[in-house]
């Protein structure tokens, strides 16, 4: 940074050798960011900026020991018309104009069955909001965690503090109930540079065990481990893959987390070595409440050692929540983290082994008998901060907590895995989250796309929505589609409450059975696809999830979309989220891209709305390159990568045991389905750079011809639209196909 200018009211610094500027005035005060000469932004253009002092008042005076406090600020951004993120809201991708109403709110709630299209806080907050116009994406971080609301308007016309000119802009005016002004503007000017810069300030995705992308199954309760047992076999039973089966809070002895019902739940290491035995995991619920039970001796412990916060009094906080009367751990502390996280030890916690994660749920705080369902703001955490300075980052804490209890568990070798319902920016650097108590009906089922999408804008890249909804009974139609939508999100979980129906995926009949089953294993042989994905978003900060303005930045027309989105940069995923419709309609954007249905293999161009048939089963997913899969891109190349490794432990960080692939043109290992062939081929010659073995073929699974003593192979295929060859290779493959 360098001075560039001073002049009596204004002092400009500069840097990228001149391109970029700030412009600091005095009088008013006022930041400007300028990129090439044109101003990006303006810091205080409203005069906004605003903060109360702390008064140093004996705390009964007034509600807040320090007196009313309370700090915000203004910015426009020029040129723009589009903002997002701002998660967590029930709401559509794009953020509205707040003129019609409340402003959008960062509080973080447990709210069942939350209303739909509202500004309200749900159970957690990112206060990072993401702008975008075709040439620049930015992003402002207000890093706050007390109680925040945010104004937007848009407008037609810009006005500068020195000009008035026919072009866009959006005010912003941020305001939040205690603690500082620390704002930070990312200027991208890329999407995916935007996303690195938030990803620097806040951490990348952490990169999750393979077996947390599969399918999990959960639910409010899975009775006994009879019961468990019953549910595992019905996945074998019925061909469908699973990963994870769950356990909600009546595992526990009287809702005393890390405890087990010893009638119900006697032998609990016995069950997690029958499900390891395939594979499978267990994740069990642990909530932040601690039952006030002055007999179990994790409370005393948790009691004596001073790690529950404490009232304005400086009593022990209680409130209620599922064990009745509780006290609730300060995660806020280290001490109590470390406590925590040691709790999670396989020698302390009884009954768990090495295949036991976990579940942090009801930590907004939930407080069924507080205000708004949470902690009361005059609560106190350690260092005397007051719970209204950190309440959305509660769950955070506990997340933090929960993950290092599980790493240091496996002496730190193994990667953890646990989901969360609140959740603050930087949540990613922890594991999952999913969007709390939806309902089971369409409404919801749509509403959680642009939920996901939001999230994976705002860094939390593992996130997903109950699957068929958490409170009431889905119809088979509504429980099929979610499921074809779940699928493509990234954290995959059915979950259902406790007075609702069983609703395994084999209990409506043998088509939805099947259209499940179908769905399922899609999921699964895209498993290498949304891993690698999930190693891009490790690593570079690219969420799997991308609005479609993503990977088109430039086309306006994909700026509002949030109904169908790009699932890495091969895939564009269509949910089907309307009961009884016979045809979807999708947004193929890129007037020179070439697009395939997956299904059909039909090829369509781009830069059109394009009709689609669909029936049960179908659920739209179009791909113009496939990571292992390629052919007849407008350029005729395709890319993609390919991530591996042991897909549990941190061995891939530590002994850098990982295999990355790029592929280019027509580099393939073991399999590639060519879409685009127009007519059946005679004959597919593979020329290879080293001698390739060849396993097998399908759909005939014939063996094919040796390779040619030039290492070229030749063969004939009888093929289908959309033909399968599967081999194994080393190294550089060209194909030839004759027509
Ligand atoms: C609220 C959670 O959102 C839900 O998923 C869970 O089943 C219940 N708490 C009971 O633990």
């Amino acid at each position: 940074l360098r001075v560039e200018k001073q002049t009596k009211d204004s002092v400009t610094f500069s840097w990228s050798f001149g391109r970029y500027q700030l412009r600091v005035w005095h009088s008013p005060f006022r930041l400007e960011i300028l990129c090439e000469q044109e101003v990006m932004v303006t810091f205080n253009s409203k005069d906004k900026l605003w903060f109360e002092r702390l008064q140093h008042r004996p705390r009964a005076t007034c509600c807040a020991p320090s007196g009313p406090s309370s700090i915000g600020a203004d910015l426009c951004l020029h040129g723009f018309r589009h903002v997002y993120g701002l998660p967590q809201h029930a709401d559509n991708l794009q953020l509205r104009d707040t003129r019609d109403g409340e402003p959008y709110r960062l509080y973080n709630l447990d709210v069942f069955a939350y209303p739909l299209y509202s500004r309200l806080g749900l159970y957690g907050s990112v206060p990072l909001m993401v702008a975008h116009k075709p040439d620049r994406t930015l992003g402002v971080f207000w890093l706050n965690a007390s109680e925040t609301f945010i104004n937007i308007q848009y407008s037609d016309h810009q006005v500068t503090f020195v000009s008035v000119r026919a072009d866009p802009q959006t005010d912003v005016h941020w305001l939040s109930e205690s603690g500082m002004i620390d704002c930070m503007v990312l200027l991208g000017p890329s999407p995916q540079q935007l996303f690195a810069q938030y990803a620097q300030l806040t951490g990348y995705q952490a990169l999750p065990p393979l077996f947390a992308l599969g399918y999990h199954q959960c639910r409010w309760n899975y009775i006994d481990e009879a019961d468990v047992k019953s549910v595992d076999a019905g996945f074998d039973r019925h061909s469908i893959p699973y990963d994870v089966i769950w356990l909600d809070i009546e595992h526990t002895d009287g809702k005393r987390y890390f405890t087990w019902d010893p009638v119900h739940f006697p032998e609990p290491a016995k069950l997690q070595q029958h499900l390891e035995k395939k594979n499978r995991k267990l994740v069990i619920i642990s909530d932040p409440h601690i039952k006030v039970d002055p007999s179990w001796s994790l409370y005393c412990e948790a009691r004596d050692r001073g790690h529950f916060v404490k009232d304005r009094e400086g009593q022990i906080f209680k409130g209620s929540c599922w064990p009745g009367e509780s006290s609730y751990l300060d995660f806020s502390s280290s001490a109590t983290r470390a406590w925590y996280s040691r709790c999670f030890g396989l020698d302390k916690y009884k009954g768990s082994t090495p295949s036991l994660f976990v579940w942090n749920d009801m930590n907004e705080p939930s407080v069924f008998s507080g205000p708004e369902l949470t902690m009361p703001k005059d609560a106190v955490h350690c260092g005397d901060w007051e719970h209204r300075d950190l309440h959305n980052l509660y769950g955070f804490y506990q997340h933090m907590a929960t993950v290092e209890g599980l790493i240091t568990r496996s002496g730190g070798l193994e990667r953890p895995f646990v989901l969360s319902r609140s959740f603050f920016a930087g949540s990613q650097r922890l594991g999952a989250v999913w969007t709390g108590d939806n309902v089971a009906n369409w409404e919801y089922l749509k509403i959680s796309v642009p939920m996901v999408l939001s999230l994976s804008l705002a860094g939390i890249a593992f996130c997903g929505a109950d699957v068929g909804g958490f409170i009431q009974d889905p119809e088979p139609e509504l429980l099929v589609r979610w499921y074809q939508a779940a699928a493509l999100q990234p954290f995959f979980r059915g979950h259902s409450a406790n007075v609702t129906n069983r609703r395994e995926p084999w209990l409506f009949g043998d088509e939805v059975t099947a259209a499940i089953r179908t769905v399922i294993q899609q999921r699964y042989s895209l498993l290498p696809y949304w891993y690698t994905l999930f190693h891009q978003a490790h690593t570079s900060a690219l969420p799997p999830l991308r609005p479609l303005w993503v990977e088109f930045p430039e086309e306006e027309s994909t700026f509002s979309v949030d109904s169908h989105y790009m699932l890495g940069g091969a895939l564009l995923a269509c949910p089907v989220t309307e009961p009884g419709i016979q045809e979807i309609k999708v947004l193929l954007p890129g007037s020179d891209e070439i697009w395939y249905d997956i299904h059909s293999a039909l090829v369509y161009k781009g830069g059109r709305t394009l009709s689609l048939p669909v029936t049960l089963d179908t659920v739209s997913l179009d791909d113009n390159f496939t990571p292992n899969c390629n052919l007849l891109s407008p350029q005729g190349t395709a890319d993609g990568e390919l991530y591996l490794d042991d897909g549990h432990s941190f061995r891939y960080r530590d002994r850098k045991a990982f295999c990355l692939r790029t592929f280019d043109c027509n580099t393939v290992i073991q399999s590639v389905t060519i879409l685009g062939v127009k007519s059946k081929p005679s004959a597919v010659i593979v020329h290879a750079s080293e001698t390739p073995t060849y396993t097998s073929m399908t759909p005939e699974n014939k063996p094919p011809k040796q390779p040619l003593s030039n290492n070229t192979c030749s063969y004939c295929v009888s093929c289908y639209s959309g033909w399968l060859l599967r081999y194994i290779c080393v190294g550089m493959c060209v194909f030839n196909i004759s027509k």
